[in-house]
């Protein structure tokens, strides 16, 4: 297993870079940034796992000699939010980004699972679907938006009301998309149950669709979430690593083109949005099922998911739009 980290310098990617370096499911680490990757890989190169450690900068072929035979490319590269801004605010640098790291997969790697984390994911993901179709190179199976930390936080923040020993012992299915009123926890599907007083519920649920703004409040101008982030990228890339070793019934929120994978086309159909994140049973070809779990949310749900739909298609058309017409 080939692995890559596009943004590796940055404040996610340093610390995805460690987990990485230090999961046995990685053979060989490929670092690749714009800044500081020598200095991190030789940092990271001291440490005694199995994984080996190479890093590169855009010169002398950088990106091709970083990407070229990878398995899984993780994309945290891109500038974080500073208080006051929403994620779309990152719109105008970021999908400039991807596209050109996404360009980078057609060319050296076209074969990889694509795990992107830059903001906002709405956007992103739909930019590198049309820089892949673009290249004749998209495989839907093959690429997710990572919004494992709003399942993250979906477990921590439940549990001070649950009282579970192990947060992540309550799995709860986050689904739509991630940014604010698009992320929509489904705390009824919880498993195992869980009981929510009513007077609760509103203040959780926009913990969870707003969690990653206290973070930004509290580094005051620092950035974003960086060390969740990078344990939340790290669990869903473990996840993919192992599903693609042949490990079975694996199932994880992420945000997918619905129409290229099973189960998908009743989803679009009824969220009237191509991209959208459900539970996905993950398989050595990628993401082979999407689950349904729309007809069992209930009414305080479905409300949440019809402001949902309408965010996220704009994001979408946005994201479709730059690739289609490029400013
Ligand atoms: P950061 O600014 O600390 O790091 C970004 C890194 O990307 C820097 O090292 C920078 O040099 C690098 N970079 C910029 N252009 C590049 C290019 N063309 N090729 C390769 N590397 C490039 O930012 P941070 O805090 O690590 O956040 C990264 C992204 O992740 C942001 O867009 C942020 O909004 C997003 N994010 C996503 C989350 C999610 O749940 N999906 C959660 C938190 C942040």
């Amino acid at each position: 297993m080939k692995a890559v980290v596009a943004g590796a310098s940055g404040g996610i990617g340093q610390p995805l870079s460690l987990l990485l370096k230090a999961c046995p499911l990685v053979d060989h680490l490929s670092l690749y940034d714009v800044v500081n990757t020598p200095g991190v890989t030789a940092d990271l190169s001291h440490i005694s796992s199995v994984a080996k450690i190479e890093g590169f900068l855009p010169a002398d072929d950088g990106m091709k000699k970083a990407f070229t035979g990878a398995d899984m490319v993780v994309i945290p590269a891109g500038i974080p939010r500073k208080p006051g801004m929403t994620r779309d605010d990152l719109f105008k640098i970021n999908a400039g980004i991807v596209k050109g790291l996404v360009e980078g997969i057609a060319e050296h790697c076209p074969e990889a699972y694509i795990l992107v984390i830059s903001n906002p994911v709405n956007s992103t993901v739909p930019i590198a679907a049309e820089v892949l179709t673009n290249a004749g190179k998209f495989n839907p199976k093959k690429l997710f938006g990572v919004t494992t930390l709003d399942v993250v936080r979906a477990e921590t923040f439940v549990q001070a009301i649950t009282g579970a020993k192990d947060p992540a012992d309550t799995k709860i299915p986050v689904i739509g998309g991630h940014s604010g009123e698009t992320i929509v926890p489904l705390f009824s599907q919880a498993k195992p149950e869980v009981k929510i007083p009513e007077d609760k519920l509103d203040e959780l649920t926009k913990r969870v669709q707003f969690g990653g703004d206290e973070v930004v409040k509290a580094k005051d101008g620092a950035g974003s979430a960086t060390l969740s982030m990078a344990y939340a990228g790290f669990r869903f890339a473990e996840r993919v690593m192992q599903a693609a070793k042949g490990k079975s019934g694996i199932v994880e929120p992420t945000f997918v083109y619905l129409p290229g994978i099973e189960g998908g086309d009743a989803i679009a159909k009824e969220t009237g949005c191509k991209y959208f994140s459900v539970p996905v049973e993950l398989g050595k070809e990628g993401a082979v099922k999407a689950n349904n779990p729309l007809g069992m949310a209930n009414e305080y749900e479905k409300k949440l998911l019809q402001a949902c739909y309408e965010g996220l298609k704009g994001n979408i058309e946005k994201g479709v739009e730059f690739v289609k017409n490029p400013p």
